[in-house]
């Protein structure tokens, strides 16, 4: 079929359209460098896809590390990290706010700066993030009014918390040459909503100085302060498509939203489509089938299928939440989740690459660079196939057409063949042309395909492969397009001539030349083939590279910082690409030894790569080529079974001498929280100021002879543990919150003095998704009765974490401790001098019952230019119950469940973990039942690169000897 060149006065309309809306429709300032309009977001008048990850700073708690993680998310693509800023995380008590070494605000958004990302600023107040209390400081826990409302008592709390984190974040907005470019208002506010205290927040960011657009996360698109009182510059919503249930990976819903553009058009359609968060991976509760099988859930098909379905709607604001997801150390997890928060992200909780990144990557670079995306309006497209759905989207600007092909039935494995009925200003037919071959989308695939498209000196009329990017290489333009290996591929431009050169992987390539038309079909090749072609008239020579999936992957297109973007085939990740006269210098990290190649300006004679000279030779058709070697070092890992590990019991509450005088009574009659008691006096630690970890009750009362029973009642959340005792006789353990244990009478000293002692091992408290104040609900006991004829007056007393809310260790935090004897007295930390403490061995062969701690030292010698993310794993298969903690140089780097799990391997981020030097390790075990021993420990690499990592210090935080205080 003859190509028709017509321009049709239909693109002429459109583009006229689309000149009289592009209005500046910026309610804060139309001088201000963030400006948008119905199409997409403007910065400094340039418009970007604002392709944006979910990173949270203290959930990686090594701020020399945010620079690997900022670096990363440039090399795949994200220009903006959304960050949520966690009050609980700075705020021990009310008045008392830190930004100090990992809370050092200023440093975080000069980092993310540093490597040219923008940054989406989510201070909440109220965040949710599966955090504990949802991102409230513990002492709000105690607050009498309804938080997530206008009420002055919660106000009074908010504003402090803005007042302070203000500080930090309106110097380092976008007018100011900072990285904020968005600012969102609370977060998912859908239940209970107020809009007077939407309104309130949104004044004070205001007032304090914050001046660049205000958002908006509905979490769901629920037109909730979209318009009205309360309303957002840039209103946006979430989706979490195939929700948490890591369980079952391949349960999929069996259609994605089609109804986004459509209700974008009625609730906000003079804004940008924003997706503030959009699932890259999903949370794992206590219990849960590990983070494995979140990375299954949401893998490199879903990002496939699933963004792709966002853009087809129309977004060209999109945060995939998360995109490196991190640790939830020491205290800070919600109570429903555990230690890690690898979430199943791109960039998995050890920073290493996934098969997502990859794809995110290809999909980034794809709308970084192919510019007509911005400004799309939707026309209507055919394909010959009901099972396939095509939306089209044309440029109003232009004549550039997009087809986003997926299938109908989302959750389909079927592979279907089909083809594009074209219609844009290169004609009307129907693509591919060539006979018996077709588009495929074989089993959980979308594809966004470019139609008349012009590229350097190039006009493509389309290309049924996907485009990865184009860059100009001199005067030669060169474009990638990849689809997976063995499907068929054709590539359309406009020519003089019809001759062609493949080199590379065999991919069958043949062409055919009619009416300037140059056709080019191939099928993916395992790896890359390249085919050149002559210039002609102000066409100059073209390279097309076509790639099989796999292939496409390992290609990166880095920019220079003078603006040039270079291609680069092979590396495990590239990450830096500098061009001096004749010197590329690369950076980057390898897994194995590795072919690259490379296509820059032929001026480039000499490469680096991390600094090292790398043999090339230039190909046939215009490459570079050398190779760079992998890890080839052997890494010493200590043996940890083999340590000299020092061992102390640790629960000297249990017995009746124990000297608690310096313990605060727990004697309130009352209290405001919404769980009220079932007995008095109030039994919940957070009244008495103690937020964090464990918890001892001591409960004194003089025997009659009619007691019978205790009855215990514990509020606490998932994955807890309690334990009780009286007179220092293990009564028992309990994993559920309520028991009745009938008292044997040896157990009582009759007409004397008797002591209950209770042990909580809590995990954090609730959110307040629903505002309903779910986040108060306490840590402690609602009910402690002896029972009998009568029931027993008992005086109690209790203790938490060390100070309350004085915490003893600023550096570390108000999340780092909790009340154990051991975390009191400092033995978690480098350098507790333990000679005088029993040797042991681990895994310990000798019951235990109660607390034991455990303490070792190691040492590592890692070469300098290594990445050896390492872990610290628990082996256990043993079914004595027991709870741990595992402190690595001071710092609760992991809290185990050995019945419970899932949680096995504990990232120990360096930085916190030295890898050039002496590291104390401290295992806290909690015997839930009556003996447990304490399975393996070992340390566990989750990889090695050679890598240009930015070189990592350490923490600098207290050892033993110069922390404050160990008041017991
Ligand atoms: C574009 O999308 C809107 C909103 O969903 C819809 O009403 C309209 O019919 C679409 N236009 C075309 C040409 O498909
Ligand atoms: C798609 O979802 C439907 C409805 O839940 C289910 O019956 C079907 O088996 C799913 N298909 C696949 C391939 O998972
Ligand atoms: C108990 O501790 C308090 C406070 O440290 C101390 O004053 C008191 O002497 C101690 N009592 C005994 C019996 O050791
Ligand atoms: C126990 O009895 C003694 C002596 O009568 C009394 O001083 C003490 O207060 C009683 N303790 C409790 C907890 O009731």
């Amino acid at each position: 079929m003859p190509v028709k060149k017509l321009f049709t006065s239909i693109s002429l309309v459109l583009s006229l359209i689309g000149a009289a809306s592009g209005l500046n429709n910026s309610a804060v300032n139309s001088n201000h460098p963030v400006t948008w309009d119905q199409y997409s977001l403007k910065i400094n008048g340039e418009r970007q896809f604002i392709f944006s990850g979910e990173f949270h700073y203290y959930r990686l708690p090594s701020p020399d590390l945010w620079d690997d993680i900022f670096e990363k998310f440039k090399a795949l693509g994200f220009n903006t990290a959304s960050i949520y800023f966690y009050w609980g995380y700075h705020s021990a008590k009310q008045g008392v706010y830190d930004f100090e070494g990992v809370r050092d605000l200023s440093k975080l958004l000069e980092t993310a700066e540093k490597y040219g990302i923008n940054v989406i600023s989510r201070a909440g107040p109220y965040i949710n993030a599966e955090v504990s209390e949802g991102g409230y400081p513990g002492w709000l826990t105690t607050m009498k009014s309804k938080a997530r409302l206008g009420n002055p008592e919660y106000e009074t709390a908010w504003k402090e918390w803005l007042t302070e984190v203000d500080r930090y974040l309106v110097p380092n907005q976008i007018d100011k040459d900072g990285s904020i470019i968005l600012n969102q208002i609370e977060n998912e506010y859908a239940y209970g909503r107020d809009p007077s205290y939407m309104k309130a927040i949104a004044d004070k960011f205001r007032e304090d100085g914050m001046t660049v657009p205000s958002t908006f996360n509905d979490p769901w698109p629920g037109d909730h302060f979209a318009r009205g009182e309360g309303s957002v510059d840039i209103y946006g919503w979430d989706g979490y498509p195939v929700q948490f249930d890591c369980r079952s990976p391949d349960i999929w819903p069996t259609n994605a939203s089609t109804y986004y553009r459509e209700f974008h058009s009625n609730v906000n359609p003079t804004q940008p489509m924003a997706i503030y968060e959009f699932q890259g991976g999903a949370f794992d509760p206590w219990g849960g089938p590990g983070y494995d099988s979140c990375r299954k859930l949401v893998n490199e098909q879903f990002a496939k299928v699933f963004y792709k379905n966002n853009y087809a709607q129309g977004a060209t604001i999109q945060n995939l939440y998360m995109a490196y997801g991190g640790t939830s150390w020491g205290e800070s997890p919600t109570s429903s989740v555990y230690t890690s928060y690898d979430y199943g992200a791109p960039i998995s909780e050890a920073r290493l690459m996934t098969p997502k990144a990859y794809e995110i990557k290809l999909q980034a670079t794809f709308l970084r660079d192919v510019k007509p995306f911005l400004t799309t309006t939707n026309i209507t497209a055919e394909v010959d196939n009901f099972a396939i759905r095509v939306d089209g989207l044309r440029d109003v600007n232009g004549a550039t057409t997009f087809y986003i092909v997926q299938h109908q039935v989302t959750n389909t494995t079927n592979s279907d063949n089909f083809h594009i009925n074209l219609s844009t200003v290169d004609g009307e037919f129907a693509i591919p042309r060539k006979a018996n071959t077709q588009i495929t989308l074989n089993g959980r695939d979308a594809k966004i395909l470019t139609t008349s498209y012009d590229f350097g000196s190039q006009h493509l009329l389309y290309s049924t492969s996907e485009i990865f990017t184009h860059i100009k290489q001199d005067s030669r333009d060169v474009i990638l397009v990849y689809a997976y290996e063995g499907e068929h591929g054709e590539f359309a431009i406009s020519s003089g001539f019809g001759d062609i050169q493949a080199y590379g992987v065999n991919a069958n390539v043949s062409s055919s030349f009619d009416d300037s038309v140059l056709q080019i079909n191939y099928i993916h090749p395992e790896g890359s083939t390249y085919v050149s072609t002559a210039s002609s008239g102000d066409r100059s020579e073209m390279l097309l590279i076509v790639s099989g999936y796999n292939s496409a992957s390992r290609w990166w297109a880095p920019q220079s910082s003078g603006g040039e973007t270079v291609l680069v085939s092979g590396p495990y990740l590239v990450r830096s690409a500098e061009i001096e006269g004749t010197q590329l210098a690369l950076t980057g990290d390898t897994d194995v030894d590795t072919d690259i190649e490379i296509i820059v300006s032929d001026l480039v004679s000499e490469v680096t790569w991390n600094g090292i000279n790398v043999k090339v030779t230039t190909t046939q058709y215009g490459t570079l080529t050398g190779k760079l070697p992998g890890p080839e070092e052997d890494v010493e890992i200590p043996d940890l079974g083999q340590a000299v590990w020092k061992y102390s019991p640790a629960s000297p509450e249990t017995a009746n001498d124990f000297n608690d005088t310096n313990w605060v009574p727990a004697d309130h009659k009352t209290t405001s929280n919404p769980w009220q008691p079932m007995m008095l006096p109030v039994l919940y630690a957070d009244d008495y100021g103690y937020h964090t970890g464990s918890l001892w009750f001591r409960g004194k009362f003089n025997a009659t002879s009619d007691i019978t029973r205790l009855r215990v009642n514990a509020t606490m959340g998932p994955g807890s543990a309690w334990m009780a005792w009286i007179n220092g006789d293990y009564l028992g353990g309990m994993t559920n919150h309520f028991n009745e244990f009938q008292l044997n009478n040896t157990v009582l000293r009759q007409a004397e003095e008797n002591v209950i002692s209770l042990l909580l091992w809590t995990t954090g408290h609730q959110e307040d998704f629903v505002t309903d104040d779910e986040y108060k609900q306490p840590r402690g006991f609602s009910d402690v009765s002896l029972l009998g004829s009568n029931t027993t007056e008992i005086s109690w007393k209790v203790q938490g974490n060390i100070g309350g809310q004085e915490i003893a260790d600023t550096v570390r935090g108000p999340l780092n401790e909790g009340g154990l004897y051991g975390e009191r007295m400092g033995w978690h930390l480098p350098e507790y001098p333990d000679e005088s403490w029993e040797d042991a061995t681990v895994p310990d062969t000798i019951g235990k019952s109660g607390v034991s701690w455990y303490r070792t030292t190691f040492e590592l010698d890692f070469p300098k230019n290594y990445d050896v993310p390492m872990g610290i794993r628990f082996s256990d298969t043993k079914t004595e119950r027991y709870r741990a903690l595992l402190f690595i140089n001071g710092w609760q780097l992991g809290k185990y469940a050995n019945d419970l799990g899932p949680q096995t391997l504990f990232y120990l981020p360096e930085g916190l973990l030295n890898h050039n030097g002496k590291n104390s390790i401290a295992v806290a075990v909690i015997a839930v039942d009556e003996a447990v021993t304490l399975g393996e420990v070992t340390l566990e690499p989750y990889g090695k690169l050679l890598s240009a990592k930015p070189a990592v210090g350490m923490v600098e935080s207290p050892s033993y000897s110069e922390r404050v205080s160990f008041l017991i």
